[in-house]
């Protein structure tokens, strides 16, 4: 959830860590801080502060009151300890000689502190990591060199990690270690980098290579050096990052949500159109056996947040499509319920970062049981592609606003081409439907467009609504999804108290919260059950509650007929409704948020990948 930069090379390093915290702030932002070691030699450089980057950015004078050409630098989402400038990240050892950054958690650091204590070790922070920086200075004691020191200090830890240490002893050097949490290793032209995230480095290289849990790295000017757990040497694969560096910058936009939303339809174009050949799909390096599909009982969604949401609109069209049974659970929970999978279970794992640490947990459970695992995933490279027996890429380019738009509408078509794929293979939908829906498929990011360009009419809601106490979202089957989606939008980012609830549980409960100045946003995109959605509506009408409405331009009119407000999306085959139907929730978040004065970029308490549990 931390964003964590290094550099090792000839230039100055505290510009370059402030720059790359300024593309991972996303990550966290509760405080940060850079190491550097000084030129010539001396004590570490350590500057910390608590509050948004710009805080330290000011202080350093963009970096340029710092000297020296090796650093490690942290953005924080706090686990252990409030934000405050002792709990910022570098974390350093009682001499002052080595940093410490840190992202995941150290689960034993309780006991490590006791004995460290016990040897007269103090402490300055309530921080799980100052135990790291204590542990590798205890464990050069005998005079061991850093690299000796840090394997000593990893073989104690247990929790998730990665890890940049610097040492005033060791100029020149940076050490990098991973264990379920993601590190990236950058190779420049006389000097090295490491990062959480690609985006950190991309100004400065292309070419990286992905840490593997287990894995040490020692980075000095003249190239990178890694080690498994075992400190055995390991030849990293060198990838190319083909992300254009400006995907990864505002571009005139005022948030990076906006810019994202906007870039929807271009965002489907790259994610569908390759992959549709001659009128059916084709899903590039598949490998997974059509024996293997079609011995295939039972299918298994397993994710978080927005990718769960993708998932459970996923369940509708699967089976649909399939007809096999389609489980969807939120993978916080798939860990530890004992889950029925096995070999005949094809797990699909949504995922835009790659690296959410409980979505990574039921992979492995899942694997564990037997299941291959076929994984959606945005970000190349990353751990849950990399463990996965076939992924599928949403080619989204970088996503970096914590609200996730763009990544949600392209994981959803692509789990919509999965399942045309294989209802090929298994011969559960008859051809021609299939074909109707991959022709629509062509039109889609034309309509989305067009979604987009009417924002005046969501933006004119907004400004009707944004200062409701509670807003309900309600919908029948995929619009029941949909409103789960759009609920964490609003509640996300514009703090409003926002439920999701399928339409025909209201009166099971629910309904006894509808009042006066209740708002409640109903769905209907799903035609089949338009009358349904329309009783619904005059169920909240009639106890006062105002009501804006979702539906496709053929209905409309109709739907207008009983609610406050009507937002209308273009008419499509009913599979790709929710791809439409999304873009309105996500402005009315947008637009809501901004009302309502919110940081819409960075809201509060929130991180964009989330790596701890
Ligand atoms: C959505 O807007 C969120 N920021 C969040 O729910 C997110 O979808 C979730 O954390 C899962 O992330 P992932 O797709 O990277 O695994």
């Amino acid at each position: 959830m931390c964003g964590i930069v290094g550099y090792t090379g000839k230039e100055q390093a505290a510009p370059i860590l402030l720059d790359g915290l300024s593309r991972l702030e996303y990550r966290g932002y509760d405080s940060a801080g850079v190491a550097v070691c000084p030129e010539g030699g001396g004590s570490l450089c350590v500057h910390k502060a608590k509050g948004r980057l710009k805080v330290l950015c000011d202080l350093l004078d963009g970096g340029a009151a710092v000297k020296g050409t090796v650093g490690v630098g942290h953005t924080r989402w706090a686990t252990h300890g409030a934000p405050s400038d002792e709990n910022s990240h570098p974390q350093v050892s009682r001499s002052g000689k080595i940093a410490v950054v840190h992202n995941g958690i150290i689960e034993n650091y309780g006991e490590l502190k006791d004995f460290l204590q016990g040897q007269g070790v103090p402490f300055t922070s309530e921080t799980d990591t100052e135990v790291v920086a204590q542990l590798v200075e205890y464990f050069q004691r005998d005079g061991a060199d850093l690299l000796t020191a840090v394997g000593r200090c990893l073989r104690r830890i247990e929790g998730a990690y990665a890890l940049g240490i610097v040492s005033a002893d060791a100029p020149g050097q940076l050490i990098a270690a991973r264990k379920d949490s993601p590190l990236i290793l950058g190779y420049g032209e006389g000097c090295s980098f490491l990062a959480s995230d690609v985006t950190a480095i991309l100004r400065f290289t292309r070419r990286v290579s992905y840490m593997d849990d287990g894995e040490v790295a020692v980075l000095t000017e003249e190239g990178i050096a890694c080690y498994d757990h075992l400190m055995q040497p390991v030849e990293k694969e060198i990838c190319r990052v083909d992300w254009e560096i400006d995907a990864a910058e505002k571009g005139g936009y005022e948030h990076f949500m906006f810019k994202e939303i906007m870039e929807q339809p271009e965002a489907l174009r790259r994610a569908v159109f390759p992959r549709i050949r001659e009128g059916e799909v084709f899903l590039e390096d598949f490998t997974l056996p059509e024996e293997y599909l079609r011995s295939m009982r039972s299918i298994h969604i397993v994710a978080c947040g927005s990718s769960y949401h993708v998932g459970v609109v996923g369940k509708y069209h699967l089976e649909q499509m399939l007809r096999l049974p389609v489980e969807v659970t939120l993978a916080s929970e798939f860990r530890y319920m004992d889950p029925i999978v096995d070999q005949r279970t094809l797990v699909i794992v949504i995922s835009q970062s790659g690296e959410t640490l409980d979505s990574m947990a039921a992979l492995r459970e899942a694997r564990r049981r037997g299941a291959k695992i076929l994984s959606i995933v945005n970000v190349a490279g990353s751990s849950i592609a990399r463990e996965s027996d076939q992924v599928l890429y949403t080619w989204a380019g970088p996503e970096i606003a914590v609200a996730t738009t763009k990544a949600y509408s392209t994981q959803l078509a692509v789990l919509n081409l999965l399942g045309l794929h294989m209802s090929r293979v298994l011969g559960s939908m008859a051809a021609e439907e299939r074909r109707a829906v991959l022709e629509d498929f062509r039109t889609l990011p034309e309509k989305l467009e067009k979604v987009l360009a009417n924002r005046d009419g969501v933006q004119y809601y907004a400004s009707q609504y944004f200062n409701r106490e509670s807003v309900f979202y309600i919908g029948r089957n995929v619009d029941y999804a949909l409103g789960l989606e759009g609920s964490l939008k609003l509640k996300e980012i514009s703090y409003v108290h926002s439920e999701a609830y399928a339409s025909g549980e209201l009166k099971h409960g629910t309904i006894s919260l509808i009042e006066p100045g209740t708002l409640v946003v109903a769905l209907g995109t799903c035609l089949r059950l338009f009358d349904k959605a329309m009783s619904n509506i005059l169920e909240v009408r009639t106890r006062g509650g105002d009501v804006l409405a979702l539906t496709t331009e053929s209905r409309a009119a109709d739907m207008a007929k009983n609610a406050n407000g009507v937002i209308a999306i273009p008419d499509a085959h009913p599979m790709l409704l929710p791809l439409l139907g999304v873009a309105p929730l996500q402005l009315f978040a947008y637009y809501a948020a901004l009302m309502r004065g919110c940081d819409i970029d960075r809201p509060r308490n929130l991180a964009k990948s989330v790596t701890v549990e």
